[in-house]
């Protein structure tokens, strides 16, 4: 890389709305610090395209911290780009090289619509966590203390584990049959591992089960591509976990 920052070309999704044909279109941007985040790159090609009365590329971000979920970009045909455990918002320009041609296109999915440009609707996330994402808890003045019930710790931290799934969507994006086996097994371990969400477990597996396929997403075939592309390491393991809940679930709603 030069001392003026990087050269890059890049090849990015352009569409309207939902309704329109979308196509790739080509824009060049220039002196892009290696210290600077994907996102912060967009906003610069972003600059230049108001800056020169083009309408600038549509994508979503809140946090930029790895936290929200929303930046859900495929990037050189990768969910959140070529580096491991992390979102888009925390990819560095360091790992691109001066002269790169970069390919930016939506998360794609029947499950998630494109809505424009990068950005897709990923509520069909929301109302599978509707559906069943949700412990009940006294809070008439009898709550009890969380830390009053005992934990294995083993329990807790898989628990935990599962629950730092940010709903970003890449598990979906990276399979070839487009299953959210991964972010909804994720949702349902995080319950089914405590005595918290003991009570509504059946119904919850069910019903998210139920809710993801009518949602149109596809069927696992244990792929492990989800696990891959995960930025947050959310394990396979989840996925097994949920069938079990999920069978036993079945079979005692049936007897
Ligand atoms: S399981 Fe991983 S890839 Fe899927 S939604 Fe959760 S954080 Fe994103
Ligand atoms: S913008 Fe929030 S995770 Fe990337």
């Amino acid at each position: 890389m030069s001392g003026k920052g990087m050269n890059l070309t890049l090849k990015i999704w352009r569409q309207k709305n939902a309704q329109s044909k979308g196509k790739m279109e080509t824009y060049n941007v220039s002196g892009i610090s290696e210290h600077m985040s994907f996102l912060e790159m967009l906003d610069v090609l972003n600059e230049q395209l108001i800056n020169e009365g083009t309408e600038p590329v549509a994508f979503d971000h809140d946090c930029r911290e790895g936290i929200c979920g929303m930046c859900s970009l495929y990037i050189n045909g990768e969910a959140h780009g070529p580096d491991r455990g992390v979102t888009t918002c925390q990819l560095h320009m360091r790992m691109f090289n001066d002269g790169d041609t970069i390919y930016i296109e939506p998360f794609r999915a029947k499950a998630f619509p494109v809505v424009k440009d990068l950005v897709v609707d990923r509520s069909a996330f929301d109302r599978i966590q509707h559906a069943g994402g949700f412990v009940s808890i006294n809070t008439s003045g009898n709550t009890q203390d969380a830390n009053a019930i005992p934990i294995p710790k083993a329990d807790a931290d898989k628990a935990f584990d599962a629950a730092t799934c940010i709903g970003c969507g890449a598990c979906v994006a990276s399979c070839k049959n487009a299953s959210a086996m991964l972010y909804v097994s994720a949702k349902v371990s995080q319950f089914a591992l405590l005595p918290q969400g003991k009570i509504e477990a059946k119904e919850r597996v069910l019903n998210m089960v139920e809710q993801m396929d009518e949602e149109g997403f596809g069927n696992c075939t244990n792929t492990g591509a989800c696990e891959v592309e995960c930025p947050k390491g959310i394990s396979l393991e989840n996925i097994a976990r949920m069938n079990r809940e999920y069978l036993s679930a079945s079979i005692t709603k049936e007897s």
